[in-house]
């Protein structure tokens, strides 16, 4: 089963949005595989945003992730990688459709709360990167409920 790498930046946190948005990827039908609540240096964020290097914002997106403690996460489901980005919405938040977490949530680009894998072998990277130990292990009980 496909999975995706999702993590709520430190506005999110220190907003108190966590709940809010693992409940709408619950509520979609997708599985929890991993979650935890971090602190990244600037070292493990410019590895994790390593293909932006170049962009004039990547200095400031930086210092933005490492201003506090993200939640780190693994969601698994069918297409959860396209489906996920959906319900993220657009880059900018003053164009991410309302329904979507970043246009429900967020105004700037720049403090647009979560961020989510754009493909699945970035996924896997990411996953790797976050989660080097792994996921848990578990088949949820709605299982049945969700897939045909
Ligand atoms: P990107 O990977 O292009 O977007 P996404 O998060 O939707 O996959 O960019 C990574 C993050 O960089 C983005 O979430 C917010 C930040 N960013 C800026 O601060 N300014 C910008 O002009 C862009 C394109 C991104």
């Amino acid at each position: 089963m496909e999975q995706t790498f999702i993590m709520i930046k430190p506005d999110g946190v220190q907003r108190g949005l966590v709940g809010e948005i693992i409940s709408r990827f619950e509520k979609k039908g997708f599985s929890l595989k991993g979650l935890k609540l971090i602190n990244v240096d600037s070292a493990f964020a410019e590895k994790h945003y390593a293909d932006l290097s170049a962009k004039p914002f990547f200095h400031g997106l930086v210092e933005y992730i490492i201003s506090g403690p993200v939640v780190a996460m693994v969601w698994e489901g069918k297409n959860v990688v396209v489906t996920g980005r959906k319900i993220i919405g657009a880059t900018n938040p003053s164009e991410s459709a309302p329904g979507t977490i970043r246009g429900d949530l967020a105004i700037e680009i720049g403090r647009n709360v979560i961020h989510g894998s754009d493909s699945v072998e970035s996924a896997r990277k990411e996953i790797g990167l976050w989660f080097p130990d792994g996921t848990v292990p578990w088949k949820s009980s709605l299982h049945p409920w969700i897939y045909e």
